[in-house]
C-alpha cells in the first residue's frame, strides 16, 4: 500500500485535484466540471480541466470541438504511454487550461488492462504521475470522469485528492452512487488520501424536501454514516443546457449574453431573428456560483483540519 509520507511533493501537487465521478450517465458530471472550472477561472483562480471522456462533451460546453488544438485525447494517451507530463491546451478561457478527451482515449483501456495484469492496482497511479509535475501550477484541477468506465474513472480516483459526486434524485442515480462508493474504497488502496468532498444533487426539478431528504439518506447509506453533501442543488433547466452546448458557453457566460440581448419586443420590432438565450441562464449561473463557494469553503476547511493534524494520517473516511 502506498504511503503518502514517502512522496510528499507528489501529494502536495495533487492536493487540489477533484475527480467528478458517478458511474451513472447524464447526472451532470461534465456540466459541473466545466461550470465550476470556468467560474473559478473567471474569479481569478488558475484552473485545469482534464477530460477522460471518449465523447468529450467538455469540448461542446467550452466550444472548442473541431478546433485545431482539440487533439481528441492524443496528448493524454501519449503522456500515459511515455510517462511524460501532461501538456494542456492553454487558455481555453483566461486562466483555464484543458487536457482534451476524445476518441483517442479508446486505446487507454487495453493499455491499462495489460498494465494491471503486470503491476496490479498500483498501475492506476500513472495519471497522478503525469499530472503531478504540472498540477502545482494550478489552484484547482477538475477531472471529468466518464460513465460506466471503471478503468478510466479508476485512473482519476487514483490521482485525485477529492471526489465530488453529482447525482440525480431518481433511483438509478442513487444506485450508481453506491457503485462509486465501492470503487472509492478500492481506490484508497493505492491512494489513501482520497476523500469525499461532497455529493451534489443535479437537475432537480423539485424543491421538495421529501425528495431531497430521501436522496440524502441514500447518500449516507452508500458512503456509510453521515456523508458530506452540498446544500446547493443545480436546478433543472433544459433550455439553458441546450443554449450552453449550442453556443459553447458556460452558464455565467450565457448570463452575460442574456443581460446584453435586446428585450423580446425590441427584437420583434427590429426583426432580429437570432435564437434568444433563455432567461433561466442567470439562475443556473447563480446555482454554480453558490456551489463554487461551498466547494471552496469545504476545501479550505479540510485543508485547515489537515494542517492541524499531528501525524498526517488520513485513514478515516471521508
Ligand atoms: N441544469 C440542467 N438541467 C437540465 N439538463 C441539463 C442541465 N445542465 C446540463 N443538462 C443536460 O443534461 C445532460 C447531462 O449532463 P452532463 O453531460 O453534464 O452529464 P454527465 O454526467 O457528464 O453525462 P455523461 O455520463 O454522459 O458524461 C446533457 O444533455 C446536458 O446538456
Ligand atoms: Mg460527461
Amino acid at each position: 500500500m502506498a504511503d503518502r509520507r514517502k512522496d510528499p511533493d507528489r501529494d502536495f501537487a495533487l492536493g487540489r485535484v477533484i475527480a467528478i465521478v458517478n458511474d451513472k450517465g447524464g447526472v451532470g458530471k461534465t456540466s459541473i466540471a466545466a461550470n465550476l472550472a470556468g467560474q473559478f477561472a473567471g474569479a481569478g483562480y488558475r484552473c485545469l480541466l482534464i477530460d477522460l471522456n471518449r465523447q468529450a462533451n467538455l469540448a461542446d460546453d467550452l466550444g472548442y470541438r473541431g478546433a485545431e488544438v482539440d487533439d481528441q485525447g492524443a496528448g493524454l494517451l501519449g503522456s500515459v504511454l511515455a510517462s511524460t507530463p501532461l501538456a494542456p491546451m492553454i487558455d481555453v478561457r483566461p486562466l483555464l487550461d484543458v487536457v482534451c478527451g476524445g476518441a483517442r482515449l479508446e486505446d487507454l483501456t487495453p493499455i491499462m488492462v495489460s498494465r494491471l495484469q503486470h503491476h496490479g492496482r498500483k498501475a492506476f497511479r500513472v495519471l497522478g504521475d503525469v499530472l503531478a509535475p504540472i498540477a502545482a501550477d494550478y489552484e484547482l484541477v477538475f477531472i471529468d470522469c466518464p460513465p460506466e468506465s471503471t478503468i478510466l474513472s479508476d485512473l482519476a480516483l487514483a490521482a485525485a485528492r477529492w471526489v465530488l459526486m453529482p447525482t440525480k434524485s431518481d433511483v438509478g442515480g442513487l444506485v450508481g452512487m453506491s457503485l462509486v462508493a465501492e470503487r472509492f474504497l478500492l481506490a484508497r488502496e493505492v491512494n489513501p488520501r482520497l476523500g469525499l468532498l461532497g455529493v451534489v444533487l443535479f437537475g432537480t426539478g423539485s424543491r421538495s424536501r421529501a425528495i431531497h431528504s430521501e436522496a440524502r439518506q441514500a447518500i449516507d447509506r452508500a458512503f456509510g454514516g453521515e456523508s458530506p453533501r452540498f446544500q446547493t442543488t443545480i436546478r433543472h433547466a433544459e433550455r439553458t443546457a441546450q443554449d450552453a452546448r449550442r453556443l459553447g458557453k458556460l452558464a455565467h457566460e450565457l448570463e452575460i449574453e442574456l443581460a446584453a440581448q435586446p428585450a423580446w419586443w425590441e427584437a420583434l420590432r427590429s426583426n432580429i431573428r437570432a435564437p434568444r438565450v433563455s432567461a433561466t441562464a442567470a439562475s443556473v449561473a447563480g446555482d454554480y456560483r453558490a456551489l463554487g463557494v461551498e466547494v471552496l469553503t469545504t476545501l479550505q476547511a479540510a485543508e485547515e483540519a489537515e494542517r492541524a493534524e499531528p501525524t498526517g494520517s488520513t485513514s478515516e473516511l471521508p
